[in-house]
């Protein structure tokens, strides 16, 4: 099947990055959010976004062209023609399977439904629709328009055809496609969380501080941030979730959460997006190490 007309449901900052994306690969896009003000904020960032590549000539068409093709709404039916739907909500199993099961209805049967999860199982969630051989995961890496990956997720239900098209159209999206299956956090998580972990643990354990632990990694390995930077770049209430998906689906320590990283959830420290958790950003260019 061709994919022609895209649709993404939330315009936070992954829904708003796949969208950007898609539309400067040339799809049509619909984003649905539930409320025109998270469109309002979410557009904004495109077009912030769009302009910094198209200044830098890193796109083929104007900034404007790009936008034309990039439509928000609020009303579900406005999906019924998409021929992919790709979910990018708030990571909350019953909200997404909610959202999925409204949609199955609207949208037209022969659409593919992927969700951006990071750790739910697809499979858990295509079983709340009608088509669970038309569902995958197509998993994008923050910031959508910079990183270069996807993961295209296939379920054991998942038809060879659509699992095919799923990985082709992340190829025309210009991204890099991986193939992997819904086993909770799939290659990426599954290895970057366990690192991003025995990192708390290490700083805990006295090895290093937060900063000399992110210089050694970043000078060290070669990597582009260190751990706590990346910590506090992803959130880091969105890394306490995962570790606790992952601990429940494996039972091992390696994916279970280290007490400071709770205690600073609990805080309201979750990084750059509230001005503080590892670091304080109230400097955003200079941020600081907390004292921890
Ligand atoms: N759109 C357009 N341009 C952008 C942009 C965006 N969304 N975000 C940043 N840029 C631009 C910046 O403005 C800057 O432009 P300039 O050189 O003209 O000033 C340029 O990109 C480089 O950015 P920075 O100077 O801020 O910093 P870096 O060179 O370090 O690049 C980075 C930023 C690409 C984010 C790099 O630090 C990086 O690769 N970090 C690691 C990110 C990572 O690991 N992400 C994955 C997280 S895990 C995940 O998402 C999975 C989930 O399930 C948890």
């Amino acid at each position: 099947m061709e994919i022609k007309k895209v649709g993404v449901l939330g315009c936070g900052l992954m829904g708003s990055g796949i969208a950007q994306v898609a539309a400067t690969a040339g799809f049509d896009v619909t984003v649905l959010e539930v409320d025109q003000k998270y469109l309002d904020q979410g557009f904004a960032g495109m077009e912030k976004s769009l302009a910094k590549f198209g200044e830098k000539g890193l796109i083929q068409e104007t900034p404007q062209a790009v936008r034309a093709r990039l439509k928000g709404t609020t009303k579900m039916q406005d999906l019924a023609d998409c021929d992919i739907i790709i979910e990018a909500v708030i990571e909350n199993v019953d909200e997404k399977k909610k959202l999925y099961a409204a949609l199955d209805g609207i949208v037209k049967q022969d659409a593919i439904f992927a969700s951006n999860t990071s750790s739910i199982s697809i499979t858990e969630l295509l079983t709340s629709t009608q088509r669970p051989e038309r569902f995958i995961g197509l998993h994008f890496f923050n910031p959508v328009p910079l990183m270069k990956l996807v993961e295209v997720v296939r379920t054991i239900a998942t038809a060879g055809d659509v699992y095919d098209t799923g990985y082709e159209f992340g190829k025309k999206l210009g991204k890099v496609p991986v193939r992997t299956s819904d086993k909770t956090g799939f290659i990426v998580n599954r290895l970057l969380v366990p690192y991003l972990l025995d990192a708390i643990r290490a700083f805990e354990e006295g090895v290093g501080s937060i900063d000399d632990i992110d210089n050694a990694m970043k000078l060290g390995c070669g990597y582009p941030m260190g751990p706590f930077t990346l910590l506090d770049f992803v959130g880091l209430d969105t890394t306490y979730y995962i570790t606790h998906v992952m601990y429940d689906e494996f039972k091992e320590r390696r994916f279970a959460s280290p007490p400071l990283l709770k205690r600073l959830v609990m805080a309201g420290w979750y990084g750059r997006k509230s001005g503080k958790g590892f670091y304080d950003y109230s400097d955003p260019n200079h941020p600081k190490p907390n004292k921890l």
